[in-house]
């Protein structure tokens, strides 16, 4: 994994990726289109007891300035495309919204495009991931693919599909790809020359299925995960992001992150709830 890269973007992908060759990021820039997402609505309040345990944040610039301490030492992966809501009929119509040069100034570990693969703005989203790679060689600066499917696509979560996408992304020269999991991800990971970080997706039924899908994941080739709403929407965030750091990083089984979760769950891991979260709000966050 990265043997061809120079020192200063090594440097840089070594606070994203840990010494065992895993990484667990922490995805919380879903406001960059879905604004106060419901578990992220008070995005400092919300990572407080999360971040201890995490390689790298995924966020947008504004809540990196905003909700975290300058002393944080893991990695910052920062959201660069963007320019749409999810009042639009779709979401793939981005532009970029981060320079390099300005990501590089907050001390970016590195930044993350999305393309859209298929939809009606695939060619755009493309030029996003290229510009953005141009760009950013000129800093050192690692970039993130997200190989992201919008709300018409998001059912076409399979091994075909997902290998088109992460497969263009690494023939742009992206330097991690992020993808969903899917039956037969060996696949999927076995025809993208990049590492791969799988997204969590919307809020699955259980602890298990979350845990399963991380130990999958690595099992077929995943370097880690960049999860989203099944930790923060969760009920005890802090519990099952250690649950989530143990398949990672301490190789537990499915079963065995599972005791962990359960012996966590109680009043300190529990989520501060503040706001009326209805049907519509958790509808909305499971768009894509
Ligand atoms: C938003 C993203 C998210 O970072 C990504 O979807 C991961 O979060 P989740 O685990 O909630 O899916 O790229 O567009």
């Amino acid at each position: 994994m990265f043997e061809h890269t120079s020192w200063g973007k090594l440097s840089r992908l070594r606070r994203i990726v840990a010494n065992d060759g895993r990484s667990l990021m922490l995805a919380i820039d879903h406001g960059y289109f879905m604004g106060p997402t419901h578990g992220m609505e008070r995005p400092a309040e919300a990572i407080a007891d999360l971040v201890p345990h995490i390689d790298s944040l995924m966020l947008s610039p504004g809540i990196l300035t905003s909700c975290v301490d300058p002393a944080f030492k893991g990695g910052i992966v920062l959201r660069a495309s963007g320019g749409n809501s999810i009042l639009e009929d779709d979401i793939d119509n981005e532009g970029l919204i981060l320079s390099a040069r300005e990501a590089n100034r907050l001390n970016a570990s590195a930044i993350a495009v999305s393309i859209y693969i298929g939809a009606d703005h695939q060619h755009q989203s493309l030029l996003n991931l290229a510009n953005a790679i141009n760009e950013a060689a000129q800093f050192d600066l690692p970039v993130l693919a997200v190989t992201a499917v919008g709300k018409k696509l998001k059912d076409k979560k399979e091994k075909r599909y997902l290998s088109l996408s992460s497969r263009i992304a690494a023939e742009y020269g992206a330097d991690i790809v992020k993808t969903y999991y899917c039956e037969g991800f060996e696949e999927v990971v076995a025809k993208t020359p990049a590492p791969i970080v799988v997204a969590g997706g919307p809020k699955l039924d259980t602890y298990h299925d979350v845990l399963e899908l991380c130990y999958n994941s690595i099992q077929a080739g995943a370097i880690g995960v960049d999860m989203g709403r099944n930790i923060w929407q969760s009920d005890y965030p802090s519990a099952i992001i250690q649950g989530v750091k143990g398949v990672l990083h301490e190789n537990l089984t499915v079963k065995e992150a599972l005791e962990l979760v359960d012996g966590l769950i109680g009043d300190a891991t529990r989520r501060k709830s503040k706001f009326e979260v209805t049907e519509e709000d958790i509808k909305t966050s499971a768009i894509h």
